[in-house]
Parts: structure tokens; sequence; C-alpha cells
């Protein structure tokens, strides 16, 4: 689906992304997990066409961005680490307005409205709706193309346990139709939740990649040592980042 071939992206002496390759296949639900400052949103971002690496070479169903950017963008949905909405329309409007965007007609709302559990809000001004009713309305407009491969960045960042737990739903209502999911996050909860693979990163590199079990299972050793003085006796990918970086993903 993607392949990222030893990709890098520095901003003056920010080495955001320091020479990455991955191969993602098809149908997959992959987590970047990595805590603020990784690299992750520039890597995403790159992989989104939204900006461009400095050296390396990044392949989406076997297109780059510089000769295929029509076709990849109605291939592709993505939502932003953060969304700015246009605040004076509904949410309706918001969705028709999109899906205009793609040649799709005004059938495409109510079924993602559906999807998205917003149906009741379809006439509510954007503005007035929660924090997690806009990161909802924002994966609905990445929806809005029936994307093969969808690519969201922190979607549930700032949201409560309550509101995480709808948007992991509505990403499972999808697994079925053979969508890829590319997502980043920084709660372990998140990626052990939603995904089967697993990228560890951290200052710019890939750390590690696996299962869940994969990952706990390479690294049982040195993550036991870390995680001496707790209760907990399974290894989390806490526990597999601190063995490997010293720090927590969430420091
Ligand atoms: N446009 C930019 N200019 C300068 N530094 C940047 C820019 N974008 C990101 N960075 C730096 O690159 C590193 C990686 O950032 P980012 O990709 O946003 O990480 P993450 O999404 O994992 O938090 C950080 O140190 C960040 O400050
Ligand atoms: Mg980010």
């Amino acid at each position: 689906m993607i392949s990222v071939l030893n990709v890098r992206k520095y901003f003056k002496d920010v080495r955001a992304v320091d020479g990455v390759t991955l191969e993602f296949p098809k149908g997959t639900y992959t987590a970047l997990l990595g805590p603020n400052g990784a690299g992750k949103t520039t890597l995403v971002e790159m992989i989104e066409g939204i900006q461009k690496p400095d050296s390396g070479e990044i392949r989406i169903l076997g297109r780059g961005w510089a000769r295929d950017e029509r076709y990849l963008r109605r291939v592709l949905g993505i939502a932003l680490q953060e969304t700015n909405f246009i605040d004076k329309i509904t949410v309706g409007e918001t969705l028709d307005l999109f899906a205009s965007f793609f040649g799709r007609g005004r059938d495409a709302a109510p079924r993602i409205l559906d999807l998205i559990r917003l149906t009741e809000k379809r006439r509510s001004y954007v503005m007035n709706l929660s924090h997690g009713m806009r990161q909802r309305l924002s994966l609905g407009l990445a929806l809005i193309n029936d994307p093969e491969l969808l690519i969201l960045d922190e979607p549930t960042t700032g949201l409560d346990p309550n509101a995480r737990r709808e948007v992991w739903d509505i990403l499972r209502d999808l697994r079925p139709r053979g969508t890829s999911l590319l997502l980043t996050t920084h709660y372990m909860e998140e990626a052990e939740a939603l995904c089967d693979d697993i990228v560890i990163m951290d200052k710019g590199k890939v750390l590690a990649r696996g299962t869940i079990g994969e990952l706990a299972a390479r690294y049982a050793a040195e993550a036991a040592l870390v995680r001496r003085t707790r209760e907990s006796r399974e290894t989390s990918l806490d526990d597999i980042f601190v063995a490997l970086t010293g720090r927590h993903l969430d420091e």
C-alpha cells in the first residue's frame, strides 16, 4: 500500500525524520507510536503529499506525488492533527461541501453522518460541536471519498475516554471494508486497541516494529527491568518504549 524508502526531512538542525524505511501492506491497521516530537506528523505529512522529503522516496499504490497527485487525492482520506472547520455552516453542509470536492452527490453526507454518529447534529453549526464531535466530523470528512487508505494524525488526542472510545468504534466499523489505516498516536492504549501493526518511533527514527505480541516477546527481558517497581506483570508498549529510550511515551 505504502512504501517509504530511506526518507529524510530536516528543519535546520532538527532531524524530524531521519532515514525511515517502512512498507505498509494493504488492509493493515498500523500505528505510528511515539512521544511528542518523534517525527510522526512530519512523516505522515510527507506520505500525504503535504511536505516534501529532503531525500528518499515515497510510493502509494505504486504511484508518487510528483506525477500522480490527482489519482492519489482520490484514493486517500486524511485528517490532519488539527482541523479548521468553517464555523458558520452546519455539520451537514460541511459534509456536502467536501463531498462536492470529490464529485459526490448529496447522498454521501447521510451515510457518513450515520457512520460518525452525528446524524442528530446535522443541522448544528460546527462552532457548537464538542471537541469529540469535531474529531468525528474530521474523520467523516476523511471518509467522504471512500478512501482505500485512511491516514489520521493523533485522532483522539485531548479527548476524554468516552469520546476516544467512540472514535475507536468508528474505526473498527471500517475494517470489514478493507480500508487500510495509518494513524499516529502517543497513547499506547490506542495502538493496542486498534492496530495489529505497531511502529515505535523516536527522534526521527524507527526503533521497533511488530504486533504487540511480537514486540512484547522481543523486549520482554529489557521491559521487565524497567517495570520492576510496578504492579503489572504484562509487558506494555510503554515498558518497551522505556526499555528502548529511557523515557516514557508521555514525557
Ligand atoms: N516546520 C517545522 N520547522 C521546524 N521544526 C519543525 C517543523 N515541523 C516539525 N519540526 C520539529 O521536528 C520534530 C518532529 O516534529 P513532528 O513531526 O511534529 O513530531 P510529532 O508529530 O511526533 O510530535 C520536532 O522537534 C519539531 O519541533
Ligand atoms: Mg504530531
